[in-house]
This record gives structure tokens, C-alpha cells and sequence, in this order.
């Protein structure tokens, strides 16, 4: 280190910290900060809001759920396809996220998004009462990935679906594909469909 340029010791200590924050959090998860919630707004490789309306194949009518939506970057574009008639339910740990959103839905006029607060792994809603659910870089942060597969399992209708989106830009919670597959088989649901490479995928598992 002595012999390192300023630069070099201002890089190095940053690297220090990105990877001690990496395996903290990958240890213990703790949900994205409020603070930070503006990071949800850069675009992320694969995980655009056109790709996610794509895989979750979301139809007029239907009645979805959205897990850790935090401000809601790819709630507007599926809460429009549900429409006529359909609802997107929107569930996050953190209530300031919910009124972000939904701050966002009444400047956009959209009337068919319905929030809930509480944590993924007790989900407050009936058996069977969803016929899709989607979670975009918010299973790496629940402490108990097993538990809300399970709750998701027990709430989408025979038949539903789920959509799993991951990348670990930006994201020291990132599941991998493997990982994410053999839990969600474990918790009862038949892999379909996956988008994206290794380091930026949608995932699409089927309720039978
Ligand atoms: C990184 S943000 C992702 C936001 C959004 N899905 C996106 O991709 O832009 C993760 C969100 O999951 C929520 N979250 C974390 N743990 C949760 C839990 N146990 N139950 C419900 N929501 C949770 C956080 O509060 C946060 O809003």
C-alpha cells in the first residue's frame, strides 16, 4: 500500500468497503435503503419493463402481485396490461417505498395498483388468489427465500405464474440462476421460461 499512488489507495480502500458491504449483506440481507431507491430507476441490463411484461405474460382481467416493487419502476407498465378489469397488488416491506409509488400512480392517473405493507415470507392475502406474481431484485434481500417461495407457492392460483428477475449490477443480493431454480422447485413450481444470460435473467416458473 505504501508504495501505491493516491488514487491507488483511494481504489483500493473503495474495494475494501464494496466487498465487506457485499458479504454483510449477503450474510445478513437487510431490505434496499429508502435513501437508495433512486438506484431502482437506472435501467438495468435484461430487466426492462418490456421484457417484463413479456415473460409474465400478464392479461386484461387478471389479478397479479408484485413483491418489493420499492418505487414502482415496472409497476406502471404491468398494472397497464391487467387493464380492463385487472389489479396489480403491490407488497413491500418498507411503507415509504408504497407511498413513493403510489405517489407515482395518482401523478399518472392509474387507479388499478393496490398496496400492502409487510414482509414477503407472511404474505396477508388467500390461498390461490393471484393468477401471476413478479419480484425484481427482491429475493436476495428476504432472509428466507424458501418461506416467501412457499408463501408465493400457496398464493398463485393453480396454473399462475411467477417471475423472478436478477442481476447483480447494482445488487450485492443477487441469486444466481442454479440457486434460484432448485428453490423454487423446492417450493413446488416447474421452471418454464428464462431470458437474459447468467448476469442478467427473468425467470418464469409455473404453479402446476
Ligand atoms: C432493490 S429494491 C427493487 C425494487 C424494484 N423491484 C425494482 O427492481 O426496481 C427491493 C425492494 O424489496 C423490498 N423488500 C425487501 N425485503 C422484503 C421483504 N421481506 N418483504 C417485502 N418486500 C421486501 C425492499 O423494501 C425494496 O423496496
Amino acid at each position: 500500500m505504501g508504495r501505491l499512488p493516491r488514487w491507488g489507495k483511494v481504489a483500493a480502500a473503495g474495494g475494501v468497503v464494496l466487498a465487506g458491504v457485499t458479504i454483510s449483506q449477503r450474510v445478513k440481507p437487510l431490505p434496499c435503503p429508502y435513501a437508495l431507491r433512486w438506484m431502482t430507476d437506472i435501467p438495468r441490463p435484461y430487466l426492462t419493463r418490456r421484457k417484463v411484461v413479456e415473460i409474465l405474460e400478464a392479461q386484461p382481467g387478471e389479478r397479479a402481485l408484485e413483491v418489493g416493487p420499492g418505487p414502482g419502476y415496472h409497476t406502471f407498465a404491468v398494472a397497464e396490461r391487467l387493464e380492463p378489469g385487472g389489479e396489480l397488488h403491490v407488497f413491500d416491506i418498507q411503507q415509504k417505498m408504497l407511498d413513493a409509488l403510489m405517489q407515482r400512480a395518482a401523478k399518472r392517473g392509474v387507479d388499478n395498483v393496490v398496496p400492502r405493507q409487510g414482509d414477503a415470507r407472511r404474505l396477508p392475502y388467500a390461498d390461490d388468489s393471484f393468477d401471476a406474481a413478479l419480484l425484481v431484485t427482491v429475493l436476495g434481500e428476504i432472509p428466507g427465500q424458501e418461506a416467501a417461495l412457499r408463501e408465493l407457492h400457496r398464493v398463485i392460483r393453480a396454473g399462475g405464474r411467477v417471475v423472478v428477475g436478477e442481476t447483480p449490477a447494482l445488487d450485492p443480493h443477487f441469486v444466481r440462476f442454479p440457486v434460484l431454480r432448485r428453490r423454487a422447485e423446492e417450493a413446488g413450481f416447474r421452471f418454464e421460461h428464462r431470458m437474459g444470460p447468467g448476469l442478467a435473467f427473468l425467470a418464469r416458473f409455473r404453479r402446476d
